[in-house]
């Protein structure tokens, strides 16, 4: 393929009104990353692929959260501001000093519809080569609130009619406007400064870009999509319905990796997760960001997971709960009501019920006994816990931190850990037990 040089213009000035929200639109998460940086790390995946030049993000006047919730993924992306919102063409224009000469091709995207393959973008590129536009149009049963897309009686595309302009007949086209377009740059750039205002919604339609290309004898191409990857999010369905279609895929491709999810269905990922292969996953997991786990893990039912490793052959849950800093070695069990938090557990070791593990490391083959918890915040600072290899800590003790227990030490049921122990011990802490003796009753 003859390497065009393409960049891209995310549109992301809009107000989003329709989402009802305090919050920049593009900053709603989707599989907990924001929807401006799910559709940002597929283009800069793009990159092997693509000869891209620029990626442009065009933001509101002053757009700070959203600027600087990009920069931190993504520090190559360009900004572009548009003052006022006047509609989709003048954003477009509003990127005109940044996309330089060196560009072939610009395509355009908006921000708020994340799930654009990459493939769609890669056979847009590929069959538009010699087109001057290529309009992305898709089918679906409920167009409302998309443009639509109007052929002529060569089944070309003649023009796109926006929601807020169609009458009674249009309203029934249900081929409808993506909002992903490629157009060559110089006509794209010359062109898009002579939209007009649209009179209903007073804005300037970037989809007139077809018309105008018509009137000129451009060669504009329409190519199909399917409806999943053209969902844009206006409303706080929008966001439902692309969640649960990301998921969808999330899960799919987990599958197909060799991971078995006894109910995909209740299975919840991240944009991030990273699964191997022969990992069972029971019903209603749930993946917060930043999880890794290796090969033959078993996550049960109801378990929680974020910011953590987990390593091959380690038992998970059911109903725990794994939050950030915390990795979790081979062969570790980690069962039932327990929660852990930046805590190394070592090769072996085992925690089965009813515990709270936070800023500890426990060492290999330790066993950590029903409702042991480590006192970690004296109220100002968090200490760590330290638990040597072969440690046997009995049931409800309380591991005071900062304190540590020496390898192969014991601890009896419902101490109160202040002071180290030394390993090869036994520590009990706690009262002699009496037993009183019944008073007999006088009859
Ligand atoms: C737009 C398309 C419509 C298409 C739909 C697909 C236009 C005129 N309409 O409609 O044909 O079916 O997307 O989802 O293009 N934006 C700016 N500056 C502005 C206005 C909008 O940057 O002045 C951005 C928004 O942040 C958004 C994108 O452009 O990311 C699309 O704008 P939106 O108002 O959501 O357009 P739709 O009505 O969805
Ligand atoms: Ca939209």
């Amino acid at each position: 393929m003859q390497k065009v040089s393409t960049s891209f213009i995310i549109l992301a000035a809009g107000i989003g009104s329709r989402m009802k929200s305090s919050k920049p639109k593009v900053l709603h998460e989707i599989a907990n990353t924001s929807i401006i940086n799910y559709l940002l790390k597929k283009i800069f995946n793009l990159k092997a692929k693509l000869n891209i030049n620029n990626i442009i993000v065009v933001l509101g006047h002053e757009n700070q959260l959203v600027k600087k919730n990009i920069k931190l993924y993504f520090p190559d992306v360009v900004f572009a501001i548009q003052k006022n919102q006047l509609g989709t063409a003048d954003a477009v224009y509003s990127a005109r000093d940044i996309i330089g000469k060196k560009t072939d091709k610009i395509i355009v995207l908006c921000g708020d519809a994340p799930l654009v393959s990459s493939n769609l973008l890669i056979k847009l590129t590929k069959e538009s080569i010699s087109s001057d536009i290529g309009v992305v149009g898709f089918r679906t049963k409920n167009p409302s609130g998309y443009g639509r897309i109007v052929k002529d009686k060569y089944n070309n595309i003649d023009k796109i009619i926006e929601h807020k302009d169609t009458n009674s007949s249009d309203k029934k086209i249900n081929f409808c406007n993506s909002g992903i377009l490629i157009c060559r740059t110089n006509f794209l750039m010359h062109f898009v400064k002579t939209v007009s205002f649209n009179k209903n919604k007073k804005e300037k339609y970037l989809t007139d870009i077809v018309k105008i290309g018509k009137n000129k004898n451009k060669k504009i191409i329409l190519i199909e999509a399917s409806e999943n990857e053209c969902i844009g999010i206006n409303d706080r369905e929008d966001l439902a319905m692309v969640e649960r279609e990301l998921q969808e895929n999330l899960r799919k491709k987990a599958m197909k990796k060799g991971v078995t999810l006894i109910a995909p269905e209740t299975v919840f990922f991240s944009y991030d997760t990273v699964i191997a292969k022969d990992v069972i996953i029971g019903p209603n997991v749930v993946f917060g960001p930043k999880v890794k786990i290796e090969t033959g893990v078993v996550i049960e039912a109801f378990s929680h997971l974020e910011g953590v490793t987990i390593k091959k052959g380690a038992k998970i849950g059911p109903f725990a709960r794994i939050r950030p800093g915390v990795v979790v070695e081979e062969d570790v069990k980690i069962g039932n009501f327990v929660e852990v938090k930046k805590s190394r557990i070592k090769k072996g070791a085992k925690i089965n019920h009813l515990s709270y593990v936070g800023d500890s490391n426990v060492g290999k083959k330790s066993n950590i006994g029903a409702g042991v918890i480590t006192c970690n915040y004296d109220g100002k600072n968090k200490n760590k816990t330290i638990v040597e290899d072969n440690a046997f800590i009995g049931s409800n003790v309380s591991l005071v931190a900062p304190v540590k227990v020496g390898k192969n030490s014991k601890i009896g049921a419902g101490s109160v850990i202040t002071k180290n122990v030394l390993h090869d011990s036994l520590a009990v802490e706690r009262n002699k037990q009496i037993n009183i003796k019944k008073k007999s009753r006088k009859t």
